[in-house]
């Protein structure tokens, strides 16, 4: 008798979870998803444009290789070097403009016919109301094309739920020192 009933206990349980399952994962209509606590405009554009200084040499370095394959240093393109970053975003080209941010991540190089970069950036705002707001760059920088694109993946505070994409121009290319001044052009939406 105890063994019926338990027998009945646990068809009972496996039917109400089905039974519950199946009803608490009915997709919910879009609108019945509540919002954020935080409020939603208009979806807008904003257009950022600043000068990325990627120093690899001298005294204080911004950007640092932190590893490489033991073929590395025998590929035309550095193939399999990473280098971890944290180079200021200045408003004009002279690395003593006023600083707007910081790019922070990593370059990887990812080609081995011509030069190929894996970036990772989050852009770390620190101006404005801009400050500590976040866009997130994942793409690819291609060391043969004059203007690269990357695309923007997200962001955070301002740029919540951002997309859109990255032009990135070099400036001035030192090659004795290996120091770069890049002009990038963001285009962002987001709310
Ligand atoms: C390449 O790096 C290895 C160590 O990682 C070193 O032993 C070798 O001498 C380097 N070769 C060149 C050409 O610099
Ligand atoms: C940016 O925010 C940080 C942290 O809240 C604050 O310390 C700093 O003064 C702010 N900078 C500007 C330029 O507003
Ligand atoms: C390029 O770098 C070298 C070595 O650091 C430096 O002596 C030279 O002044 C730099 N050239 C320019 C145009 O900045």
């Amino acid at each position: 008798m105890a063994g019926l009933l338990s027998k009945f206990h646990s068809a009972f349980i496996i039917f109400f979870f089905l039974f519950v399952v199946a009803f608490s994962t009915k997709p919910q209509p879009p609108s019945e998803i509540p919002r954020p606590a935080f409020g939603f405009g208009k979806e807008k554009m904003t257009h950022l444009r600043f000068y990325f200084h990627d120093i690899v040499s001298g005294p204080n370095p911004t950007a640092v290789l932190v590893a490489a394959a033991s073929s590395t240093n025998k590929s035309r393109t550095g193939f399999g070097g990473v280098s971890i970053i944290d180079d200021p975003l200045t408003e004009g080209p002279d690395p003593k403009s006023k600083l707007l941010g910081r790019a922070q991540g990593l370059y990887a190089s990812a080609s081995q016919e011509e030069v190929g970069l894996l970036m990772a950036l989050n852009f770390v705002f620190v101006d404005g109301k801009y400050n500590q707001s976040i866009v997130s760059i994942l793409g690819r920088n291609s060391g043969v094309s004059k203007v690269r694109e990357m695309p923007v993946v997200g962001g955070s505070g301002i740029f919540r739920f951002a997309r859109g994409y990255a032009k990135a121009r070099t400036h001035t290319f030192n090659v004795t020192s290996g120091n770069a001044v890049v002009e990038y052009s963001v285009y962002v939406m987001h709310y």
